[in-house]
């Protein structure tokens, strides 16, 4: 990922790139400790265009620009030409116009990808139908990174909707990079893809397959859980028969390592029970609050105004 270049899946970087990330997200969590605004960015504008909702995803790019001192160009909804019939690729021509870089986020898969064709200025991908969601994945990994400790020696479970989880998929193509253990743990009819799979294989991950978490939770360090994605279902008696299979509750940790990260990309629904949020091993909330700062390091860094490690420390002057 260099700058001026776009984000659209967790293939478009390498490991030295996302340590690079990593890093600069460490730096803007402890410069915001003592300050509310690094002005790297002044000038700039981010334009957002949600085609689909987002809460966490779209508010923590928009803050992470504001914290550093650019602006916002915000689009939610079906309120641009696309409605009208206007290409994907010819929106990006225009948006090159007026903002520095983009975020987007569409029902569609790849849409995002047609959208770069007409694109002067980088784009990020907010989430591309079932496909990916990269920059979640690199929050999914600080996360992993801070609570423990390490990104090596790690047993993972993903649990529930891993077929059309966007989140999931990314993230597990970026883990696979690591020495890392993994558990799919889903329905029958939920299982991971085919095609994320093979990366899993490719990078000669050691992984397994089950529907029994009980079986499995007390060799797992960290826990993804993920939302049956109702709204990717094309027969809603299917989303029925599988949306609560997987509820994790107090009773669910008895067994799990007292180090155990419980995580979640969110909103989550029935599959984390809320008393579970009283649980030290709660990790999620945690990861909402590192999207913020590795937002920040995406930006930064895809903007070309962190090239390198040493570059950080520029940053304290700003
Ligand atoms: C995820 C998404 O939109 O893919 N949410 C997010 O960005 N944090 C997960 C989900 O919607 O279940």
């Amino acid at each position: 990922m260099k700058a001026g270049s776009h984000l659209l899946s967790i293939d478009d970087f390498g490991i030295d790139e996302a340590h690079l990330i990593l890093k600069t997200a460490q730096k803007f969590e402890k410069l915001l400790e003592t300050k509310r605004r690094i002005n790297v960015l002044h000038g700039y504008n981010l334009a957002t265009l949600f085609f689909e909702p987002s809460t966490r995803t779209k508010l923590s790019f928009e803050s992470a620009m504001l914290r550093l001192g650019g602006s916002i160009l915000p689009v939610v909804g079906q309120t641009t030409s696309l409605e009208k019939g206007e290409s994907f690729p010819d929106m990006g021509r225009v948006i090159s116009s007026y903002a520095d870089i983009a975020v987007m986020r569409h029902p569609k898969e790849f849409s995002v990808h047609e959208l770069c064709k007409g694109s002067n200025i980088p784009v990020i991908n907010a989430g591309d139908g079932a496909n990916e969601h990269p920059s979640q994945s690199l929050v999914d990994l600080y996360t992993v990174q801070k609570s423990q400790g390490r990104l090596e020696n790690l047993t993972i479970g993903f649990l529930g909707d891993l077929k059309y989880g966007r989140a999931a998929h990314s993230t597990v193509k970026l883990l696979s990079r690591y020495p890392i253990n993994f558990v799919f743990i889903s329905h029958d009819k939920l299982k991971l893809p085919e095609s994320v799979l093979k990366v899993v294989k490719d990078n000669k991950s050691e992984y397994e397959e089950t529907d029994q978490l009980h079986d499995v939770i007390n060799k797992i360090d960290v826990l993804y859980v993920t939302r049956v994605q109702k709204e990717r279902f094309l027969d809603l008696d299917e989303y029925e028969e599988v949306k609560t299979v997987f509820q994790v509750n107090r009773g669910t940790l008895i067994d799990a390592k007292k180090s155990l990260s419980v995580m979640h990309p969110l909103p989550r629904l029935e599959e984390i029970q809320r008393e579970v949020d009283l649980d030290p091993r709660a990790t999620y909330f945690d990861q909402v609050q590192n999207g913020l700062y590795v937002r920040m390091a995406l930006l930064t860094i895809l903007l070309g105004k962190v090239r390198n490690v040493d570059g950080l420390k520029a940053l304290e002057k700003l």
